[in-house]
């Protein structure tokens, strides 16, 4: 009798957690489960890698990366996937797709990484940024592209890609700024990574080799504020600068009015959010598809100035970011952050998960704290 009621308890048990999809059976999704596989509604593991969410209604839109299973290079676009309560996603396919032009910018095996959208309230349009290399040449054109659409979803329309602020100087580059990059001689600084190579990089050797050209962009997020105004945020300079550069009001170019952030100290993977009026932001180290330790900035706007503080991750494995490099933070609407991050796997880059988890708070200051699974309820 006893085992007939457990049977039976079980069965229910199943019912509840399950869902019949084309005729098969399906486990449902209960919890977030960093570093596990995350099923969509189809059963399929989860493909948008490097990716963020947009909010627009009640409903999550999550853009990202395909990745195919024996090459990072962009065999597909970017897909979105939809969902209510950031637990059940619905994969609503590419939402910009690569294309089979021959030298066309976005061509099939081009690097298309860390698609980013945004809603822009007086255009009604969505806005796509992303990091592009072209096919066939490696990290080489550091470019930004940028696509568009009327619907979350897509499709999107890729407008152009291009280097960053070409032919202009940072906000803070003064008379005095311009009279030292002015000196700066490349030829002076064969080897790198010497102290004096390191100041000259600081002082914008990097920016002045660029300047004509535009400046490099490669591992990137957009950021939109309070007062409607959006930035991109990009690691610049042979990646040892991060750049934030303002957009226009229709979020589809550079202003041409940006800071640098952290001169010389190698990040990447930017991610930004802001709390009780304070910017923070996550990034990685650059030890390519190897995680390394999160390191974190706050400014008090955000142009700067920033500040670095210790990695706020917690837990096993925290001095790597889990296995893990950050790619974007989600605000809810009630003020709670969720830090996201990819767990790359490039032998096998299909198979790269995904790490989120809550953003705490512990004497004012961001923390990351490693969970086997939660809930956004909890
Ligand atoms: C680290 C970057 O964060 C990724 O987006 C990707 O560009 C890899 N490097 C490539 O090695």
């Amino acid at each position: 009798m006893k085992n007939l009621i457990r049977f039976s308890l079980a069965l229910i048990a199943l019912m509840v957690t399950s869902a019949t999809v084309c005729g098969q059976q399906l486990q449902d999704v209960l919890s977030i489960r960093p570093g596990e596989i995350w099923p969509d509604e189809n059963g399929q593991h989860i493909n948008a890698h490097g990716g963020g969410v947009l909010k627009y209604g009640d409903t999550y839109y999550w853009f990202g990366e395909h990745k195919a299973e024996h090459t990072s290079s962009a065999l597909v676009g970017v897909t979105c996937y939809s969902s209510k309560d950031l637990l059940h996603w619905r994969n609503c396919g590419v939402a910009l797709s690569v294309t089979d032009e021959p030298g066309d910018d976005i061509e099939r095996g081009c690097v298309l990484e860390r698609p980013k959208v945004i809603y822009n309230k007086v255009t009604k349009k969505f806005c796509m940024w992303f990091h592009l290399e072209l096919k066939g040449k490696g990290y080489n054109a550091a470019r930004y592209g940028v696509a568009l659409a009327d619907r979350p979803e897509g499709p999107y329309k890729f407008l152009y890609s291009q280097r960053a602020n070409a032919g202009t100087w940072p906000m803070e580059f003064e008379k005095q700024e311009l009279a030292v990059i002015d000196t700066l001689n490349a030829a002076n600084f064969k080897e790198g990574w010497t102290p004096a190579w390191r100041k000259a990089v600081t002082q914008g050797l990097f920016l002045k080799r660029d300047f004509g050209t535009g400046q490099m962009s490669r591992d990137m997020t957009l950021y939109v504020d309070d007062d409607g105004k959006a930035y991109h945020i990009f690691s610049s300079e042979d990646n040892l600068t991060l750049h934030i550069a303002e957009l226009t009001a229709d979020y589809l170019h550079h202003t041409g009015r940006y800071t640098r952030l952290s001169p010389a100290g190698h990040n990447e993977a930017p991610a930004i959010f802001k709390h009780d009026g304070t910017y923070w932001m996550i990034t990685s180290g650059c030890t390519g598809w190897d995680p390394n330790e999160a390191r974190m900035f706050s400014a008090p706007s955000i142009w700067g100035p920033w500040t670095q503080h210790p990695n706020p991750c917690r837990g096993p494995k925290a001095e790597i970011t889990f296995g893990g490099q950050s790619t974007f933070v989600l605000t809810l609407d009630d003020g709670r952050n969720i830090f996201m991050a990819d767990i790359w796997r490039p032998r096998h880059p299909i198979d790269a998960r995904y790490i989120w988890l809550p953003i705490e708070f512990e004497d004012g200051k961001p923390v990351v704290r490693w969970r086997e699974e939660w809930k956004i309820s909890d």
